[in-house]
């Protein structure tokens, strides 16, 4: 019988510790038993950026890098894209199981009936320049609805479905008020006949017409790009809800400093810059100049990389096999061709063959967005929307884990040692700045 543990001799002292393995980790507070004296702190582990560490344990999302595997709940992201709705996909994130047909038809008229938001919010969103950022606006937004449900920071369970029904109803009502804004165009209110996502496109392009009528092969596609981008297990935008949630703020707080997280360049920004890059480049003759520019560290490869993939995104496959659909439908993006031969080139290439880097999540769907008619600084916020349902799977689990305390990591302390205060007048002009 193999012994699940761990054999740690400490050279130090010679002395020898055990440290049970359980589900393929060890304990890093196991490691706290490794003192060179009983006044020792005991040995940590440093883990910059969380390179090699679980900060939790999780029933919802399970990715496997190497094989490029997505399962939602067990299910794998291939079968949902083509057989699930986005709604029904947040139910599976949400409650574990794929809703039945009642409890779908019950969840869809919760979502339905809270697409609205106060009043008082579009003053709010009236405040920002015309020319903000949706990322931004959506971020604050999603922060002053705090203000609006005071009882959100009550734990329990009615009170805690209920703010997740509302955060998942209004993102594409505060997206689409954005996005208004950002064209001077006045609010388009929700059309409660429609689905969640043609209601999207409702709120965002209505015009002069009675009724809007969303288009059904791009109300489909984008129904696909939300159940592609509603839960990635533990990213960075995933772990910022489960950290600010974990000091037991309301979820409207937690999802912005999520929202806020996915907002960078190097997460959900990426599909935003993935098309300012491709504009860059221009055409297919300028791309070995370009593949130069990144390989001498002049710039990266948006699109390209990922921290737990070291195989093809299987999302990206899904999106680049979607394109030719949409672009059946809307005119052909002059972009698409450059972002092919990027990719053939670059998989090609040594240099990100020995990094193992593919095209992730965020290559292909911008150029989709494009197509859809959205504008370049709206594709984060088109990722922020369906990625609401993972990340408050993600909180509700860590709330209700056992185990999960306030988050906060330890340090390795390399500062100064004690030292005296100085006068100001009498400090040493040539002191060591930081
Ligand atoms: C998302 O985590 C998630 O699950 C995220 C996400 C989700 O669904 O939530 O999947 C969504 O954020 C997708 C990633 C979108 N970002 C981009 O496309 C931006 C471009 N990609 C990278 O910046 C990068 O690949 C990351 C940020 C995605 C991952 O970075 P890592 O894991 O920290 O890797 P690294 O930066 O340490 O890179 C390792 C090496 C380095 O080279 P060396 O220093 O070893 O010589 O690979 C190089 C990097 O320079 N590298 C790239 C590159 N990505 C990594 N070189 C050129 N182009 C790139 N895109």
């Amino acid at each position: 019988m193999t012994r699940e543990t761990l054999t740690i001799i400490d050279n130090r002292t010679g002395k020898t510790y055990e440290a049970p393995i359980e589900h393929g980790a060890i304990r890093a507070t196991d490691l706290r038993k490794i003192r060179i004296s009983e006044d020792d702190f005991g040995l940590m582990s440093y883990d910059p950026a969380f390179m090699n560490t679980a900060s939790c344990r999780s029933t919802i999302t399970y990715i496997d890098g190497d094989k490029g595997i997505l399962r939602y709940r067990g299910y794998p992201i291939e079968q949902l894209a083509k057989r699930s709705t986005y709604l029904g996909t947040a139910y599976l994130l949400l409650h574990g199981e794929l809703p039945t047909a009642t409890e779908l038809n019950d969840w869809t008229w919760q979502i339905t009936h809270h697409t609205w938001i106060h009043e008082n919010m579009k003053k709010f969103m009236d405040g920002f320049h015309h020319d903000a950022h949706p990322m931004g606006m959506l971020i604050s937004s999603v922060a002053a609805f705090s203000t609006f449900y005071p009882e959100a920071k009550d734990g329990n369970r009615e009170t805690r479905h209920l703010q997740i029904v509302r955060l998942i109803a209004k993102m594409p009502t505060l997206a689409a008020f954005a996005y208004r804004h950002s064209r001077g165009l006045p609010y388009a209110y929700a059309d409660n006949d429609l689905t969640y996502t043609g209601n999207f496109l409702n709120m965002l392009f209505k015009t002069t017409e009675v009724k809007y009528k969303p288009d059904p092969i791009l109300e489909k596609a984008l129904e696909v790009l939300f159940i592609l981008h509603a839960d990635h297990e533990q990213n960075c935008s995933t772990n910022a809800v489960r950290s600010v949630g974990s000091s037991q703020v309301d979820p409207y707080c937690a999802v912005a400093a999520g929202t806020a997280a996915l907002y960078g360049p190097l997460h959900g920004g990426a599909n935003e810059e993935v098309l300012k890059m491709l504009q860059v480049i221009g055409s297919k003759d300028r791309i070995p100049e370009f593949i130069k520019q990144v390989k001498e560290g002049k710039g990266r490869l948006m699109g390209f990389g990922h921290r737990v993939y070291k195989n093809y995104d299987p999302r990206a496959k899904i999106i680049k096999q979607m394109a030719d659909e949409v672009f059946s439908v809307t005119r052909p993006n002059p972009l698409l061709p450059i972002a092919l031969e990027l990719e053939r080139i670059a998989l090609q290439d040594e240099y990100f063959v020995s990094r193992r880097l593919y095209p992730n999540v965020d290559f292909y769907s911008g150029l989709i967005y494009q197509a859809l008619n959205f504008p370049m600084e709206m594709f984060p916020v088109l990722f922020a929307i369906p990625r609401t349902s993972g990340w408050l799977a993600q909180w509700q689990e860590m709330r209700l884990d056992p185990e999960q305390k306030i988050a906060r990591p330890r340090q390795v302390y390399l500062g100064p040692s004690e030292r005296d205060y100085v006068p100001i007048g009498r400090r040493d002009a040539g002191a060591q700045r930081p």
